[in-house]
């Protein structure tokens, strides 16, 4: 049994904008009905003002729930302001799903989005040519018709960093697991554009190796007994007393290039070099 707030089950026994609106100015579609859920969403909107909202959905509780806060969330909102509505801002409201649940708040945002996409477009021959298009963007997990796209967005959104995550999220990978390796590399890529590295002063540097030794590395060997102490910066070069049991300890090379050194690569400059200085 999962664990929901008292707001999914609200949500989930008394769903509220159930049902279809006719003359729609903006229909969204997200997931697909062999995946084992699917959101139908309709906008109306005047003046840049959705005024209203409705959906129709095939799927889980959660699923039911997230729809329903959706179309509460947007009735009344602007155009601008309801695009900056994220998965996350669904699932926030509704006091938070269980991780295996979050793809239902990601199906609400995709919906949208297919809807906010398709808005002014007034006759359904464009809107056909839209979806096709949309068919026609890279689908990653066949499994599940998963887009590129669509796993970008949940990364960005919700920090994901593990391909767990994003099957919990988007529920791709999940059944055969043959695309975890294109999650991962769409994990891989978007870390490694988004986390440019900043080019940090001398000054700022220096704190931020002090920053690391003191609150990651010095823990991590107090552990075992052991303890580190920066001496110096210059430049790349990175001058430390090993203390306690590391001191005079065999392993201590392989301390400080395995495990000080590789630390402070990752986290502050691929080029420093760890020395230890008596
Ligand atoms: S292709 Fe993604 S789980 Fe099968």
């Amino acid at each position: 049994m999962w664990d929901y707030s008292e707001t999914v089950m609200d949500h989930y026994r008394n769903p509220r904008n159930v049902g279809k609106i006719d003359d729609a100015d903006a229909i969204g579609i997200a997931g697909s009905l062999s995946c084992g859920d699917q959101l139908k969403i309709y906008l109306k909107i005047k003046d840049g003002i959705v005024t209203d909202a409705k959906f129709q959905t095939f799927g889980c509780g959660s699923a039911v729930a997230s729809s329903s806060m959706l179309t509460e969330m947007i009735i009344g909102k602007t155009i601008d302001e309801v695009k900056k509505i994220t998965n996350k801002d669904i699932a926030d409201k509704l006091g938070g799903l269980p991780p295996e649940k979050m793809h239902c708040s990601v199906m609400g945002y995709e919906a949208l989005e297919d809807a906010l996409k398709n808005y002014g477009h007034d006759d359904m021959v464009d809107l056909d040519d839209l979806r096709e298009e949309a068919v026609r963007e890279k689908i990653v997990c066949t499994c599940f018709n998963v887009t590129e796209n669509l796993i970008w967005d949940a990364i960005k959104q919700n920090g994901l960093k593990t391909v767990e995550e994003v099957t919990n999220y988007t529920k791709a990978g999940g059944a055969c697991g043959k695309c975890k390796a294109l999650i991962q590399d769409i994990i891989d890529t978007y870390y490694h554009k988004e986390e440019k590295p900043v080019q940090l002063t001398a000054a700022q540097k220096i704190i931020r190796i002090n920053n690391i030794i003191e609150k990651t590395i010095s823990p991590e060997l107090q552990k075992d007994g052991g303890d580190i102490t920066l001496i110096d910066v210059d430049g790349n070069k990175v001058m430390v007393k090993l203390r306690g049991k590391c001191s005079g300890c065999k392993n201590s090379v392989h301390t400080l290039k395995s495990f000080v050194e590789t630390t402070l690569k990752d986290t502050v400059d691929k080029n420093i070099e760890v020395v230890e200085v008596e």
